[in-house]
């Protein structure tokens, strides 16, 4: 917490859902890299237990407790410092759910309809013939919301995610610029920090290592249990003395993830003098025993005593709370949920930006088709369409943007053209302009 050093703090905030246990994939893509990146000096880390979150996906009571617990115990035996990072559970922190509100009131429908894990269940029931809705909770809907919540309370900088949360992280940005438009300089504007170099951990069939695949090996599992999984790898069916490929070999591909690069390289030579597959996977189950039993060790401490984890967690919530609590008092200031004795400075500048304010222009080209550009308060251009023939889709086009906003805009991208020296940034701020109803 505390630093000598003058550089501001980059704050990296990440959640981990809990509904279940930990597996390799979720240590080498998540746990492992996270730990190391809130050693990293000028880093300030934020680690919580995304329970609320896993309230949306699990009605179930008992695997909700254990998954937190689990994963807790997770990321402590694997180093993570709970004196260094912020270290707490999302459902002890009530600012989180009041964040969700005013964020709530901020976000147009539209983005959320366009949300990949809702849009992906309206697909699915519109493909069976099902109402769009089916089975689809209020809950999943606003999960972006939340999310938004989670990562604005604590001004992250940077969100360290797998591939599929970047429009999460998208949308966090959009309504913290929203926010910031109509109340005036408060949220900052998170940015995804995808690891390049974290490779995706295949799993047992050589699918990605997934719950959802029934292909995971737990990362705390006992030591005959970690070898007798190992043994169950997928390989071909090529003989010990022949040479085998590398390449799409899962078993190579985890063995990577643990290994240093000269074992990785003896592996490779291994596969080329044609090791057999019992003794490749022998050399694995040695590899990751290595690095996990000192942990495991660790883990089965912590899960076998549930009150000092839970000990942790409070006075991580304490810490959490000392930030979020005033916050929350600033944020309801903003929005004008306020003490009736407080008067608030008069807010110039929201004044200045509603009387000059960002357009979008329709016009028809000699071609025939119709085209549109968006100019900003000042008539810059900042955005212009590819033709249409029809000014229906033109219109079309134009209130899913002003709705959808920057989300919107990378949805819409092959149809758009952003003015030469134009930033994302200012074409979502322009757009922010529009998506609710100030006027
Ligand atoms: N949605 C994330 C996931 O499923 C978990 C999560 C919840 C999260 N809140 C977050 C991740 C805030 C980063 C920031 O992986």
């Amino acid at each position: 917490m505390t630093s000598t050093s003058s550089a501001p703090l980059q704050r990296f905030l990440t959640g981990i859902t809990t509904t279940g246990t930990p597996h390799l994939g979720n240590f080498v893509g998540s746990i492992r890299p996270s730990v190391a990146a809130s050693r990293l000096p000028g880093v300030q880390s934020f680690y919580f237990l995304a329970d609320y979150h896993a309230l949306i996906k699990c009605g179930d009571p008992a695997r909700i407790q254990r998954s937190t617990l689990e994963i807790a115990a997770s990321w402590l035996a694997a180093g993570l410092d709970p004196e260094r990072v912020m270290f707490y559970r999302q459902s002890d922190i009530p600012e989180i759910t009041e964040l969700t509100w005013l964020l709530t009131c901020v976000t147009g429908k539209g983005v959320l309809n366009r949300a990949h894990a809702y849009k992906a269940s309206v697909d699915k029931n519109e493909a069976a013939g099902n109402d769009p809705d089916a089975d689809v909770t209020a809950g999943l809907f606003m999960y972006p919301v939340l999310m938004g919540a989670d990562i604005l309370m604590f001004k992250a900088h940077k969100v360290p995610v797998g591939r599929d949360q970047i429009q999460h992280i998208e949308m966090a940005r959009d309504m913290a610029q929203r926010f910031n438009h109509l109340y005036g300089d408060h949220l900052v504007l998170p940015e995804a920090a995808i690891e390049e170099s974290v490779a995706l951990l295949p799993g047992l069939d050589g699918r990605k290592m997934s719950k959802s695949y029934d292909n995971t090996i737990p990362l705390f599992t006992p030591r005959d249990q970690l070898r007798k999984l190992i043994a169950g790898i997928v390989t071909d069916s090529r003989a010990p003395g022949e040479a085998k490929d590398t390449e799409g070999s899962a078993l190579f591909q985890i063995y990577q993830a643990f290994a240093k690069e000269s074992e990785t390289a003896a592996l490779r030579q291994a596969y080329a003098d044609g090791i057999g597959w019992g003794d490749a996977k022998q050399m694995l189950f040695e590899r990751i025993d290595q690095e996990v039993a000192p942990m495991r060790e660790r883990y089965q401490d912590l899960i076998a005593h549930p009150q000092e984890i839970e000990k942790l967690l409070q006075a991580g919530a304490a810490k959490a709370r000392a930030v979020a609590a005033p916050f929350m008092g600033e944020l309801r200031r903003a929005v004008g949920l306020r003490n009736l004795g407080f008067s608030a400075p008069v807010a110039a500048k929201s004044k200045a930006i509603k009387t000059a304010a960002p357009a979008f222009k329709q016009y028809r080209e000699k071609d025939g088709r119709f085209y549109f550009k968006l100019l900003d308060a000042e008539g810059r251009l900042l955005l212009r369409s590819r033709g249409f023939e029809d000014p229906k889709e033109v219109a079309l086009v134009i209130s899913s943007l002003q709705q959808g906003g920057a989300v919107a805009l990378t949805a819409m991208g092959n149809m758009l053209e952003t003015a030469p020296g134009i930033a994302q940034d200012e074409l979502a701020t322009a757009l922010a302009f529009f998506g609710i109803s100030q006027a």
